[in-house]
């Protein structure tokens, strides 16, 4: 089950050529899908030799294998874990029933419009990133780059296959849909404001990876608690990918804080002025750039009170992070939980019943995480001997979504009035100015080995290559 059939027009682990309708209507997805990655993939870079790894099985060992592939050549196909015997639905009013190999009637709008959701944000983030390869600081960040645009390619897949096996005809439509929504287009927008952003530079791409992929994390653990298995094993597979798109934003941010605290000790000064006449990233830049991203990522999980959200839970569609390890009674009937408000000049707490917070709940494991990685930026900062310490902003602070939609929250959390916002937004939110500075600085470094100047190489290489190692071919 777990091995990966290569021979097969469409890799898959699923089977496919027992089913020849499916393996025929997906047949025909395809070319669709490779027109899209010509026309919205990585620009002008279809011809490199890509040093990627691509899924040869789902094993916790074999998955990876290493090898200079021309993206376009890249092997896309449909992988599920394996399916776990006898599993039961562990949540929700359904809880002790055996989980559903099939979408169940009742359901099928609903579960439709998750994956529908989730599908919408991987080639959105394909989209948003397609320029980036011409300003790149090194190979290794290329080939980087070009590593997570192929594996969001391939999470594209696996929601399609899901439309296509399970959701008939209107899921077919859908996967058409997928292809025809584009980021950022005024007509025919993605589904989700953040993947309709635009990712201008590289200090924006780490910053989506470290925290935009982290939602995607989240949305992923969710979703892999399912009672819908297909669901549950394809999600589960992704989640594999997606840590390696979240260590490319942590690791990169970590690499633009070292040379910063480098050349401020160095120039022996925390001048804005000065440090960006060397050429390097000043720390409240980046703080206003944690500032940005933090805020619009923690509004993908929806407003906090939300009766969706408490029926997707209820009827098993979709989980708590980690369900599984969590001890109640995975009902949350008569439970509460708290949410914030503004009441007057500040934010109150109020509680609601937890199963129409559970957005807020998400939010919150989220909020977590995205954390401690901050925590280790800091660690690099603390080494340095500087007395500087990045932070994520208050979670009311710059948000459109919910009850605090609007509002007007200084990254502390205080109520502000709007004088005070417009008057220091540009010290809390990337100015005009700061963009353009981090615009200047994406030159094109390409030579094996060499880095921009304004981020430090990373420690290892890519599977135990070295740092100079020649990632990307160029053709
Ligand atoms: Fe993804
Ligand atoms: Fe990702």
């Amino acid at each position: 089950m777990s091995s990966i059939d290569y021979s097969e027009k469409i890799p898959n682990n699923v089977n496919l050529s027992e089913d020849r309708t499916l393996q025929r209507a997906l047949e025909h997805w395809q070319p669709n899908y490779l027109q899209w990655w010509n026309d919205m993939g990585p620009d002008g870079s279809q011809n490199f030799d890509v040093y990627l790894r691509t899924a040869i099985s789902v094993d916790p060992q074999g998955w990876a294998q290493f090898g200079h592939v021309k993206m376009p050549d890249y092997r896309w196909g449909i992988f599920l874990n394996p399916g776990e015997q006898d599993r039961k639905i562990h949540f929700g009013d359904h809880k002790g029933e055996a989980v559903w190999q099939d979408v169940p009637g009742e359901y099928r709008a609903n579960l439709r419009r998750i994956i529908v959701t989730q599908g919408d944000t991987e080639p959105a983030s394909v989209e948003q990133q397609r320029h980036l390869g011409l300003t790149c600081p090194s190979q290794y960040d290329l080939r980087n780059l070009f590593q997570v645009n192929v594996e969001e390619g391939r999470h594209l897949w696996a929601m399609v296959y899901l439309l296509h096996r399970y959701f008939g005809r209107d899921g077919r439509e859908e996967a058409e849909a997928l292809l025809e929504r584009n980021s950022g287009n005024a007509d025919n927008p993605r589904i989700l404001q953040a993947f309709n952003e635009k990712t201008p530079d590289w200090l924006s791409f780490f910053m989506f990876t470290y925290f935009t992929d982290r939602d995607g994390k989240f949305q992923l653990c969710a979703l892999a608690e399912s009672s819908f298995d297909p669901l549950a094993r394809t999600t589960k597979f992704m989640l594999t990918e997606e840590a390696h798109h979240m260590f490319v934003g942590e690791s990169g941010i970590s690499r633009v804080i070292q040379r910063t605290v480098n050349a401020m000790n160095e120039l022996k000064t925390d001048d804005v002025t000065k440090l960006r006449a060397a050429g390097v990233i000043d720390l409240p830049t980046i703080q206003r750039y944690i500032n940005f991203h933090y805020s619009v990522t923690i509004d993908l999980f929806g407003a906090d009170e939300s009766s969706n959200a408490a029926t997707f839970y209820s009827t098993g569609l979709k989980g708590r992070y980690e369900e599984g390890k969590r001890v109640d009674d995975h009902l949350l009937k008569g439970q509460t939980y708290k949410v914030l408000n503004v009441v007057g000049d500040k934010l109150v707490e109020k509680e609601v019943p937890m199963l129409n917070a559970l957005n807020e709940v998400l939010r919150d494991d989220y909020i977590t995480d995205s954390r401690a990685g901050v925590e280790r930026w800091n660690r690099v900062i603390e080494k340095a001997g500087i007395s500087v310490k990045l932070t994520v902003p208050h979670k009311a602070f710059h948000r459109n979504i919910g009850a605090l939609s609007g509002a007007k929250i200084a990254p502390d959390g205080r109520v502000v009035s709007e004088q005070e916002w417009s008057k220091r937004v540009n010290e809390w939110l990337p100015s005009d100015e700061d963009r353009a500075y981090v615009g200047s600085l994406m030159g094109r470094v390409v030579e094996p080995g060499k880095f921009a100047n304004w981020i430090a190489p990373p420690v290892m290489g890519v599977n135990r290559q070295p740092v100079d190692f020649e990632y990307v071919r160029f053709n």
